[in-house]
């Protein structure tokens, strides 16, 4: 029987800083609305060059690095991203030939803030059945290229940020006690249309693309922000002790809590609402915004790097987002 195991994470955001108060020179907002309201205080963007399978290339090779194996172990690259370099085909394309890398399968996971637990999920499964032995996931985000920064799309525009994030998984024993323990995964498409991207798209008329499309600014992501927010609380907490009976776990026993980062005050009412700890979650929130697919792998990143994440250590995932979907994963370091 065999378990996967992540034996290395890795992590990538542009240098450029982007203050609350850099973006109420763009838009009407300011510094206190957004740090009230989601608690980031800034987020990274792109220059002009840089697009998602760019990141996710640094975050990839660091991961790597640090995992100390040949990038041509990859067997299989699960790409997540809701911001791909383009349409089709997949990014995890565009990923594996930077890498270097030919011949190995590639997989593009399209569920937006719960991509990189979907992916981590497909990677477990692959892992599983013995398909594979090594894979690559990542998660990466461009947001800053796609996003309204006028007043009319501040609720939006105020909480995303560009960034990638990496993990090697291996296959090893399912006897193993550092291993992904379970994922669980769930969708809800009668909302898919409270936090979306209305176009480009084939539901739009006779054209793909149009002037007047552009005109309305369907091009830009609109949110339900209260509907997703309430949503996004039950959903966490219902998914993150789906895993926890699964695995006959308590709250009690984990040691460290890598949620999705969508904004702080989500996080510190889903931990209040089920009595965890606030220093058992760890937040990044406040330095990346919300960089959907990215923010899980971010975290393990800066976890690592903080000595917060250590080995042997259980861990509790959840997410939550666009779709709607959620999902969860309960692992050992
Ligand atoms: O990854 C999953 C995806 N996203 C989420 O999980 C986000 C979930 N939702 C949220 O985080 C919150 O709903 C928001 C942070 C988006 C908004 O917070 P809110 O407390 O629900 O505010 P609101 O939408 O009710 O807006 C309150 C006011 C409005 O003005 P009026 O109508 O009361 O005069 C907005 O127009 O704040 C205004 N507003 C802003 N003001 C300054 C909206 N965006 C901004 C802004 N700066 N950026």
């Amino acid at each position: 029987m065999y378990a996967s195991e992540i034996v290395a994470v890795g992590m990538a955001v542009p240098d450029r800083i982007v203050t609350n108060d850099d973006l109420s020179k763009l838009m009407d907002t300011n510094d206190e609305w957004i740090t009230q309201r989601s608690g980031i205080r800034e987020r990274r963007w792109v220059d002009a060059q840089t697009t998602t399978s760019d990141l996710a290339l640094r975050a990839a090779e660091r991961a790597i690095a640090a995992a100390g194996i040949k990038k041509e172990d990859i067997e299989l690259i699960v790409m997540a991203t809701l911001s791909p370099d383009h349409d089709f085909p997949g990014t995890g394309c565009f990923l594996q030939a930077k890498l270097g890398l030919a011949g190995c399968a590639t997989l593009d996971i399209r569920q937006a803030c719960s991509g990189f637990l979907y992916g981590l999920s497909v990677a477990d499964q692959f892992i599983k059945t013995g398909m594979y032995k090594t894979v690559l996931l990542v998660g990466a985000e461009v947001h800053s290229k796609g996003l309204d920064v006028s007043t009319r799309g501040r609720d939006v525009a105020v909480l995303f940020g560009d960034g990638a994030g990496a993990a090697i998984l291996k296959r090893t024993d399912a006897t193993n006690s550092s291993r992904v323990l379970s994922t669980h995964l769930h969708a809800e498409g009668a909302h898919a249309q409270e936090l979306w991207l209305p176009g480009p798209g084939m539901n739009l008329g006779a054209e793909r693309v149009s002037r007047a499309m552009l005109d309305e600014g369907l091009i830009y992501p609109k949110m339900n922000g209260k509907k997703v927010f309430a949503h996004a609380i039950r959903r966490m907490a219902e998914v993150l002790m789906e895993g926890l009976a699964a695995n006959n776990t308590k709250l009690e026993d984990i040691d460290l809590f890598l949620f999705h980062q969508a904004n702080l005050r989500i996080n510190e009412m889903l931990a209040q609402e089920l009595k965890i700890p606030p220093e058992k979650v760890f937040n990044t929130i406040h330095k990346y915004g919300n960089t959907t697919a990215a923010t899980i792998p971010i975290g393990m990143s800066e976890a690592v790097a903080a000595g917060k994440l250590k080995k042997g250590m259980l861990v509790a995932s959840a997410a939550f987002g666009s779709g709607f979907t959620w999902a969860s994963a309960l692992y050992r370091w």
